[in-house]
């Protein structure tokens, strides 16, 4: 058959047709190709510049069991996340990556032409998954100091508003809400979903009052604190009876073994990771004062694992490019909700001074 209008693309649900592809970043070596560099300094995906636990590599050299599949009800996961968040394992489900959890909260709850509130900028998934489940998103800009517009938020709710999705910390920005803030938009009724993908950095959570909201969900993610983003695991701390029907609607086997052998043996040994955390949070002040030491730079303060900077003198994709000749790989915005900045996550002390002195060059 064609592949014209006659063909299988007509086929093609018509609201699908003109999706947008997620922009994902690229793993080191297609973006060192690309840019014809051998070294990468990958400062661009906010993943963990110390990798995982060595005790994960060891747990997953030594499982035993890779031909069997894994427990589609997740006990021993749920289990052990239950233990490191300190709430009963009838609220939590894992996803493959909290990317997966919320696109399953958008299937639970959207149905087409159901709407979602989008506070930009912030992470892309929202909009994304949205659309594919065929719901409109209400996008509600943040305020220039990134800030959530509580009073904006309650003023766009009408009757088909669902589901409202607030990243603390924000990515990009990397600030938090404040919990008050969130409570108001709890109150409105709405399922209101706080993203805590940054939340170790952060140590900000809203977790403990999941059990006491029937609205409330709670995201995290093992990819960067637990520097486990290519084995893409995260979870929710969901109401039960949400956690159930997230259980009912998901793959059965969303969780592959070796994503479950490593989580455990992650938690299990959250006394080296919190020392890498630390090792992050001390390199974040460095680089902070190093950025706003530059003229070009206006850095943004942050509670996350990376830093959004203004480009006060100069173009932000002309900085990005020029770093990337260079093998230094950041991210850089130029729209409507966030002109000329660079994102940049933070990596080892020998990152930071690759970064600075290229800028120097460069800026
Ligand atoms: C705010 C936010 N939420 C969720 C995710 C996705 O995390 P995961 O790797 O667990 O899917 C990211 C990743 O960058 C993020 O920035």
């Amino acid at each position: 058959m064609s592949s014209d209008n006659g063909g299988i693309d007509r086929l093609i649900r018509r609201d699908l047709q003109g999706l947008k592809a997620y922009q994902p970043i690229e793993p080191p070596e297609v973006i060192g190709e690309r840019a014809g560099v051998s070294e990468v300094i990958k400062l661009d995906g906010n993943e963990n510049p110390y990798g995982c636990s060595p005790t994960v590599s060891r747990a997953l050299a030594e499982y035993p069991r890779y031909h069997i599949y894994p427990d589609p009800e997740q006990r021993e996961v749920r289990k052990a996340l239950s233990a490191y968040v300190g709430i009963d394992p009838g609220h939590i489900v894992a996803g493959a990556g909290s990317d997966e959890l919320i696109d399953l909260i958008l299937r639970l709850f959207i149905e087409p032409g159901d709407e979602v509130i989008n506070c930009s900028p912030t992470f892309g998934m929202y909009p994304f998954c949205t659309d594919i489940c065929g719901g409109s998103t209400a996008d509600v800009p943040r305020d220039s100091s990134y800030a959530v517009d509580i009073a904006g938020i309650k003023r766009s709710l009408n009757r088909r508003t669902k589901v409202i999705f607030i990243a603390s910390p924000n990515n990009p920005s990397g600030n938090l809400t404040p919990p008050n803030d969130i409570m108001e938009l709890v109150e409105t009724g709405r399922v209101v979903v706080v993203d805590e993908a940054y939340y170790e950095f952060s140590g900000a959570t809203l977790a403990p009052h999941v059990t006491e909201h029937g609205n409330l969900i709670v995201l995290r993610s093992l990819s960067k604190w637990a520097g486990l983003a290519g084995l893409r695991i995260g979870y929710g701390v969901f109401p039960a009876t949400v956690a159930q029907k997230i259980l009912t609607i998901k793959q059965p086997y969303n969780i592959n073994i070796a994503a479950q052998v490593a989580l455990l043996a992650s938690l299990a040994d959250t006394g080296y990771l919190q020392g890498t955390v630390e090792k992050i949070l001390l390199e974040r002040e460095r680089l902070f004062e190093k950025l706003s030491a530059l003229d070009s730079l206006k850095p943004f303060p942050t509670q996350s694992n990376f830093i959004l900077c203004e480009v006060t003198k100069g173009v932000a994709k002309t900085i990005h490019d020029g770093l990337r000749k260079k093998g230094i790989f950041i991210r850089y915005f130029d729209s409507p909700r966030l002109e000329n900045s660079l994102r940049i996550s933070v990596g080892r002390p020998e990152h930071t001074d690759a970064l600075i002195a290229a800028l120097k060059q460069i800026c």
